[in-house]
C-alpha cells in the first residue's frame, strides 16, 4: 500500500526540480496560463515554442509543473507588469558601449528606472506617440538596446554578491528602447534624461521566456544581440559587462529592498545608432529582434500612434 502513495509525490518532486523556462501565454481556449515552455528541436528560443507545460502554483512560490501540455497561440510578457513593482535599469555597463558614446567608464553601476507600464510583451509593437516623433526640426533618434534582464525571486537587503544569485529567479532578454532626441538633444544638459527617452508605454518588451538559474548556472557567459529588419546590429557577451549580475543586485541591495518580481535591465553592448557616424534611427515599421543565447528573442514592431 505504501510505495503505491509514494509514486505520485516523488513524480511531482521530480517535475518540480526540472522548470527551466517559465513563460506566461494565452492557449486555444482564450485562458492564460504559467507555463515550462517545451523547446522544439534545434533551438533554445523560447519564442519558437508551440508548447508547454501548464504550471499550478506561483512561479515565485510554490509551483507544480503539471503533465498537462498546452498549445502557445500567443506569448505574454513572463509575468503581468503590475507584478512587476520596480524595473530598473543600468547604463553604461560594457566598455564597447561607454566608448562608441566617447563617455568614461563609471566607478559604480549607474542606475535609473523605467514606470512599469513601459514592460511590452516579446511581441507587440512598440507604440511611438505624437511627442516622440519627428517634428519640425525636433528629430526622434530612436535607438535599440538589447539587454539581459534579472528577475528577482527574494527580497534581497543589503545582501553581499555571493548571496545575489539565491535571491534570484532567472533570466531574460529586455529591450531598452531609447529615444535620443529626448533622452540627450532635449535633457537637461549635461545630465541625460533617461526616463524621459526610454519610459514611455511598450518600451521595455521583455521576454520570451524566465530561464531559471538552473539551467543557466553563470549568467556572464551567454551571446547577445539585436537585429534590426534582419540585419545584425549588435553582437557581444554577457562576459563584457562592467558588472555582473552578482554585483548589481547586491549593489542595489544596499539600503533598497528589492522585492520579488522586480526586474533589473543590466546595460547594452556597442553597435546602438547613438554610437554610429551615419545612424539610421528607427522608424515606423522597422523591426528590431533582440536576442540573448539560450534564452531566445523578442521581436517587436516600431509603431506611431
Ligand atoms: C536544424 O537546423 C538546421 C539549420 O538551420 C536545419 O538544416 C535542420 O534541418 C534543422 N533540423 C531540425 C530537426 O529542425
Ligand atoms: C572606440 O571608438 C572609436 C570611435 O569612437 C573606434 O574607432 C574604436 O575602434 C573604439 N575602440 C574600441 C576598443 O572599441
Ligand atoms: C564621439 O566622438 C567622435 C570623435 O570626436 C565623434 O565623431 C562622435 O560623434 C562622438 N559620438 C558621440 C555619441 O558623441
Ligand atoms: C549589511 O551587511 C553587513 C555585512 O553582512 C553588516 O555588517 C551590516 O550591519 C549590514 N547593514 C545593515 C543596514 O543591515
Ligand atoms: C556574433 O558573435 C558570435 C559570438 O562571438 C559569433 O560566433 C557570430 O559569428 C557573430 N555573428 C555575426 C553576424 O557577427
Amino acid at each position: 500500500m505504501r510505495h503505491f502513495l509514494l509514486i505520485p509525490t516523488f513524480l511531482v518532486f521530480c517535475l518540480s526540480v526540472r522548470a527551466q523556462r517559465f513563460v506566461r501565454f494565452i492557449s486555444t481556449d482564450g485562458k492564460e496560463y504559467y507555463g515550462d515552455a517545451i523547446l522544439p528541436t534545434n533551438t533554445t528560443d523560447a519564442a519558437k515554442s508551440t508548447h508547454a507545460k501548464v504550471i499550478k502554483g506561483d512561479i515565485l512560490g510554490d509551483f507544480q509543473i503539471t503533465k498537462q501540455t498546452k498549445e502557445i497561440i500567443s506569448l505574454l510578457a513572463p509575468l503581468p507588469s503590475e507584478r512587476v513593482r520596480t524595473v530598473r535599469c543600468v547604463g553604461l555597463n560594457y566598455v564597447s558601449h561607454i566608448n562608441e558614446t566617447n563617455q568614461t567608464i563609471p566607478q559604480w553601476p549607474i542606475l535609473f528606472y523605467k514606470p512599469w507600464t513601459s514592460l511590452n510583451t516579446p511581441s507587440d509593437p512598440i507604440p511611438v506617440s505624437e511627442g516622440y516623433q519627428t517634428q519640425g526640426d525636433f528629430i526622434s533618434k530612436m535607438d535599440y538596446e538589447t539587454e539581459l534582464v534579472i528577475v528577482m525571486k527574494k527580497k534581497a537587503f543589503n545582501i553581499s554578491d555571493d548571496e545575489a544569485l539565491d535571491h534570484v529567479l532567472g533570466y531574460t532578454v529586455g529591450h531598452d528602447v531609447s529615444h535620443r532626441g529626448w533622452q540627450i538633444d532635449r535633457g537637461g544638459l549635461p545630465q541625460p534624461q533617461f526616463s524621459m527617452g526610454k519610459g514611455a508605454d511598450g518600451w521595455a518588451p521583455w521576454g520570451p521566456a524566465i530561464v531559471s538559474t538552473k539551467e543557466i548556472p553563470d549568467p556572464q557567459t551567454l551571446n547577445i544581440w539585436t537585429k534590426v529588419n534582419g540585419v545584425m546590429e549588435q553582437n557581444s557577451s554577457t562576459a563584457n559587462m562592467i558588472f555582473g549580475v552578482k554585483h548589481l543586485v547586491s549593489f542595489f541591495s544596499m539600503g533598497t529592498t528589492l522585492l520579488p518580481e522586480d526586474v533589473i535591465f543590466t546595460g547594452t553592448p556597442s553597435g546602438v545608432n547613438l554610437g554610429k557616424t551615419n545612424p539610421t534611427w528607427l522608424t515606423n515599421g522597422d523591426v528590431v529582434e533582440v536576442g540573448l543565447e539560450n534564452v531566445g528573442t523578442c521581436t517587436n514592431v516600431i509603431k506611431y500612434v
